[in-house]
């Protein structure tokens, strides 16, 4: 299985994808790295030798300009798989319908719970005693697509932001190379959510 992974920041998600396609065993590789930016996490890739590229959202004039771009980019590199990891850019709708259903994303909280870009900020300020870690196939919503994988994760009295959201990530980093293995042996068939 040919995966593209997206990022925006450090990619720590996307070292646990890296890691875990160091196994020979691993059914899948990951072929290329992009992102909306320069992001940090541009070191995993090197690290590991894998090509990355940048469509950086202000050199372009608009969503659908930036999105073709992006999409141009991602099919070169004829993927089985595309995973958002902390992309943090929502795709214009001919970019989800060109990927769909092999576009996957990670999201921080137990979904349709705290959907959106704060959701460990939004799960703390609503005082809630637990959130969770969620794969989804992506749609043209807001992280509102089918849910493939999701764990509950304790919210513990003392919690910050960053503290809840490494305990989360530990969470999603498992479920998400979980998620790539059943899909590579086919143990979840994306096509049903075509
Ligand atoms: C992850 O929790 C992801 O779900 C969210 O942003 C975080 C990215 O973290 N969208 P990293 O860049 O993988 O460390």
């Amino acid at each position: 299985l040919s995966l593209v992974v997206l990022i925006s920041g450090g990619g720590s998600n996307l070292r646990s994808l890296l890691d875990a396609s160091d196994d020979a065993e691993f059914p899948a590789r990951v072929v290329a790295i992009g992102a909306d930016r320069d992001a940090d996490g541009f070191a995993h890739a090197e690290a590991f030798g894998i090509p990355t590229f940048s469509v950086a959202w202000s050199s372009y004039p608009d969503r659908d300009s930036w999105g073709d771009a992006l999409l141009e980019q991602i099919e070169e590199w004829q993927p089985d798989l595309v995973i958002l990891s902390g992309f943090m850019r929502l795709l214009p709708e001919r970019v989800v319908s060109a990927l769909s259903p092999r576009l996957l994303n990670t999201h921080p909280a137990y979904l349709p719970e705290f959907p959106g870009a704060h959701a460990v900020r939004d799960a703390l300020a609503a005082g809630a005693g637990e959130t969770g870690a969620s794969i989804i196939v992506v749609d043209n919503g807001v992280d509102s697509g089918p849910v493939i994988a999701q764990e509950r994760v304790a919210i513990l009295p003392h919690d910050t932001e960053d503290t809840l959201h490494d305990r989360i990530k530990i969470v999603e980093r498992r479920l998400l190379v979980q998620a790539v293995l059943d899909i590579a042996n086919g143990d979840i068939d994306l096509e049903e959510f075509a």
